[in-house]
């Protein structure tokens, strides 16, 4: 028990029973007992200053009444009565612990606990649980030959904060996350809404930061009014050829790159082109008019066919490359969008991306690159082991870009900074950690995994 708590009781202890007792009701023949409640157990827990290994525990239990307090450290030594002042405790070996301190009284038990991990190879006790990285290397100085990118949203760049701090410390790149679509863009027809474009690139060529426009034309992001355009075929390829030409021209000189089709080819058997809009009213020929259209608004911008499962499906590549082939000296590179998992696809199918684009001179974009640590659904947190696998799917993906010669380079951009933004929890919904930082913005295992892919 702690000392101080029997101390407070002796002082409030006569006041208590006097108050009772003097209630001025001459009826009364003794003091009344306020029967006890339970008193909640509670302690926070810090890691040591001068030693990683070293838990610091502080019992913040309050209550009324006299109460006991024992410690049970999760290393399997048993209940430890609580002593005055903080507890230090060595945490020498890997593994996760659960710390609880138990707090019982007249009325019952309570008990308080937290979850320890130890990693020894990442500096001891994780903070917060996150065995991360305690790198201070910025990735974009790291990268010296390509663009590191992420994305970002304009209620973010305008809010400013740790996101636009993290932005500009580590990235050289930023993609709309979505309000560079078609249905945002143009939601309604004749009538533009740049707003948000604007707030985006915007901030990226005030902080000199690269602009990759994403994506002109995607079929998941069309708004209805050109799904359920009413006129002409022709009056169609003629709003879309406005569409592409007013968009790519009012950002000339500040966008460096566009995604000028996005994922055109479906996943069915065959990889045929996906039957979008822009396929039934303008032909089978549309994405070849939109290159036209994109390089004679801006024959200075790069302009890439960007897709999904470049890497898993040897067909789509397959599919992929036959669109770029057609396109001749239209497109300028591939975008890969690079959703993975930390167990898939394999490093060769991945290098087999790699391959046929640059056998094709073209620049490689890594776009959308996660790494998914629980495809399967079978954790519940972040596991020092699965948080390595990730690292290494993460060091792989980047070494593999990174050795592709220097003309054949664009950016390799990661799809969300912190895991709770990423797309995939709702996506898929489940927990996962896919990204390079964690929901509080502490570097994970898989930054120093990019880092490593570097050297
Ligand atoms: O922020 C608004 C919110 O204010 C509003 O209340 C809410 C309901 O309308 O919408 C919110 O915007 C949503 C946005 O995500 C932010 O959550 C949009 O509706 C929603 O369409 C948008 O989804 C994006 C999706 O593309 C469609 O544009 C995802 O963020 C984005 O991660 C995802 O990214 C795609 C790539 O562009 C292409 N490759 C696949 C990738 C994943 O689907």
């Amino acid at each position: 028990m702690k000392i101080k708590n029997i101390f407070n009781i002796l002082k409030v202890l006569p006041i208590l029973l006097l108050t009772l007792s003097c209630d001025g009701d001459s009826d009364n023949d003794g003091p009344i007992i306020i029967p006890p409640t339970r008193v909640q157990a509670t302690f926070e827990m810090s890691i040591s200053p001068s030693d990683p290994n070293v838990l610091l525990l502080d019992n913040k239990t309050s209550g009324i009444g006299d109460f006991i307090s024992e410690w049970d450290f999760g290393q399997g030594d048993g209940l430890v009565q609580d002593l005055p002042g903080i507890e230090e405790v060595r945490f020498d070996t890997d593994g996760t612990f659960s710390v609880r301190l138990l707090v019982s009284n007249a009325a019952g038990l309570t008990v308080d606990s937290k979850t320890v991990v130890v990693d020894n190879s990442a500096g001891g006790i994780c903070p917060n649980g996150n065995c991360g990285s305690t790198s201070t290397s910025a990735l974009k100085d790291a990268a010296t030959t390509f663009f590191v990118g992420n994305i970002t949203r304009s209620s973010r760049v305008n809010a400013g904060g740790k996101h636009v701090e993290v932005l500009k410390s580590d990235f050289s790149s930023i993609t709309s996350e979505y309000e560079m679509k078609m249905n945002v863009m143009y939601p309604s027809q004749g009538n533009y809404d740049f707003t948000a474009a604007d707030a985006i690139v915007n901030f990226g060529v005030n902080n000199g930061i690269n602009v990759h426009g994403h994506a002109l034309i995607w079929h998941n992001a069309t708004p209805d009014w050109v799904n359920d355009f009413t006129g002409t075929d022709s009056e169609f390829e003629a709003m879309v050829k406005d569409y592409i030409t007013t968009t790519v021209t009012r950002y000339k000189g500040k966008i460096g790159s566009w995604d000028v089709v996005n994922e055109a080819i479906d996943d069915g058997s065959g990889n045929p082109l996906r039957n979008s809009v822009f396929k039934q009213k303008m032909g089978d020929d549309y994405i070849k008019k939109c290159f036209q259209w994109a390089r004679d608004a801006d024959p200075d911008c790069l302009l890439f066919y960007n897709d999904y499962n470049m890497a898993s499906s040897s067909g789509k590549r397959a599919a992929m490359f036959k669109i770029v082939d057609d396109l001749g000296d239209l497109i300028d590179g591939v975008g890969a969008q690079m959703h993975i998992s930390y167990n898939g696809p394999s490093k060769s199918n991945i290098q087999a991306v790699a391959n046929g684009t640059v056998s094709r001179g073209l620049k490689l974009h890594f776009a959308e690159l996660d790494i998914r640590a629980n495809p399967n659904n079978d954790q519940t947190s972040l596991t020092s082991q699965r948080a390595d696998a990730q690292k290494a799917k993460f060091k792989e993906v980047v070494q593999i870009y990174n050795s592709i010669p220097l003309d054949n380079k664009y950016a390799l951009t990661v799809w969300g900074l912190k895991d709770n933004e990423s797309w995939l929890l709702d996506f898929w919904g489940h927990a996962d950690w896919p990204l390079m930082y964690d929901d509080d913005y502490n570097k994970k295992k898989a930054y120093d995994g990019f880092l490593e892919g570097l050297q």
